[in-house]
């Protein structure tokens, strides 16, 4: 393990037991900023299925049962270590730091593991099983995918989820707190950057995005010109989404669902804080976060509401010009960032948020003035999501183009959904995005 102490391994094996016990662990701003908790929760999380089933198969031939759960966290860590980073039995041990006879198991667990073979363990197993347990991924999420993606398709998208630095990191200057056109700021911000060996390489598509190395983003948060807000990381496809919307300067806009806040923020910048946004959040400490980022970042006609979107706090219908719903939903298309979403997608948690996406976009189109401009994205790889939620929906709404870079979203019933597209992992190194923008009609 990287420089570590005991103390950050007991707490990795704490937490990776209450993960166990089905807790749901939001690491801790400690805990997130430290390298080795970070990395190896998110990684035995990441990889949970796979390791769980090698952890079973190799404990079976040692007689070991009934463990308690600190214990069986302790043996998956030892999983991790030794079959995904090739550790050293000795190192292994004098990490762990525990008893004789824990000792004696671990050495006995760790020899076995050196044995471990994929083909034995795998023999039998279905083309679809062998992805889920080698890739560590639910059966039910490949399922919802299999009627819309090629089977190697998923196997990409999977894989570039689960390998991180497949994903690229972007940060944008926050032009409300200094201009972008301030010359003196982008010589400071490149001399910056080239102190930690980065050159400023602008995103072709999304020019306004600087791409930051994935081994180099610890270090732009020890930066001054990040610490004092004057960049803000942002997600390529989150920044797309605003791109599409293209808020206009003096236009009365909705963000229906607005924390942590980030597109919110370019929708201001964009227009140079002269458009009227009304953002709308559910949970009161997102919308808490959210105030200090409009605050920290001179968002000046940003008006933050803590409501349900639903019933939008607001005595008139029809009134907005614009209006983003980024939209509650699975996440399945951002486990590169959020592992532990994995293991909650099922067929109750989909349609929770496939019901809850509905009543939103009906919300929407009270809201919205005949003639006004929806979009509408989630952060979903499943068609019920997206396609399918749009096509419920186009008696009211006009298809609006999207940028031609953007993916195809699927075709239903062999047909294209018109005024929608995809970004995906594999393709566009982004989140998985759907996204589709619309006029209302007038009727
Ligand atoms: C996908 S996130 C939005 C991300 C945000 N647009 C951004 O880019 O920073 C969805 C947000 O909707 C909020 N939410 C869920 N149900 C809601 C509702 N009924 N009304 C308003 N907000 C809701 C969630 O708490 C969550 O913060």
């Amino acid at each position: 393990m990287r420089n570590d102490n005991k103390n950050s391994i007991n707490e990795i094996i704490n937490l990776v037991s209450q993960f166990i016990e089905g807790k749901i662990v939001n690491l801790d701003k400690s805990n997130r900023e430290h390298p080795s908790i970070f990395h190896y929760y998110n990684e035995i999380i990441r990889y949970w299925s796979r390791l769980n089933y090698i952890f079973q198969k190799t404990l079976r031939s040692l007689d070991l049962y009934d463990l308690p759960q600190k214990e069986i966290a302790t043996y998956i860590y030892t999983t991790y270590r030794k079959l995904q980073e090739n550790a050293a039995k000795k190192n292994i041990i004098d990490e762990l730091n525990l008893s004789t006879d824990q000792n004696n198991n671990i050495s006995r667990f760790i020899d076995k593991l050196e044995t471990f073979s994929w083909e034995r363990a795998l023999s039998g197993k279905s083309k679809l099983e062998i992805l889920s347990i080698k890739e560590a991924i639910p059966t039910f999420v490949i399922d919802r995918l299999l009627p819309v993606m090629s089977f190697e398709f998923i196997k990409e998208n999977i894989q570039s989820m689960n390998d991180y630095h497949n994903y690229d990191n972007f940060v944008r200057i926050s032009d409300l707190k200094i201009k972008i056109s301030n010359q003196n700021f982008l010589n400071i911000l490149k001399n910056e950057l080239k102190s930690y060996n980065i050159l400023m390489k602008r995103d072709p598509e999304i020019p306004e995005l600087i791409y930051i190395p994935n081994d180099k983003k610890s270090l732009i948060l020890k930066s001054s010109s990040y610490s004092s807000s004057k960049i803000i990381f942002q997600d390529k496809a989150s920044a797309a989404v605003i791109k599409v919307l293209s808020p206009q300067p003096f236009e009365y806009i909705c963000d229906m669902c607005a924390a942590p806040g980030n597109k919110t923020n370019l929708i201001a910048q964009y227009t140079s804080n002269h458009a009227r946004v009304i953002a709308g959040e559910f949970l009161p400490k997102r919308a808490f976060e959210m105030s200090k980022l409009i605050n920290r970042t001179n968002s000046l006609n940003t008006h933050l509401i803590n409501c349900d979107s639903i019933t939008f706090p607001l005595r008139y219908k029809n009134i907005f010009e614009r209006i983003l719903l980024d939209a509650p939903c699975t996440g399945s298309g951002t486990f590169s960032a959020n592992p532990e979403l994995k293991w909650r997608q099922n067929k109750n948690f989909l349609y929770q948020n496939v019901t809850l996406q509905e009543k939103l976009i009906e919300s929407a189109l009270n809201l919205l003035k005949p003639n006004g401009i929806l979009v509408y994205s989630v952060c979903s790889l499943y068609q019920e999501e997206g396609e399918l939620q749009i096509l419920k929906y186009l008696d009211s709404l006009e298809p609006l183009q999207i940028p031609e870079w953007f993916s195809p979203s699927y075709k239903i019933n062999s047909n294209v959904v018109p005024g929608t597209g995809r970004l995906f992992p594999s393709i566009n190194h982004t989140h998985g995005f759907f996204i589709g923008k619309f006029k209302k009609k007038e009727i």
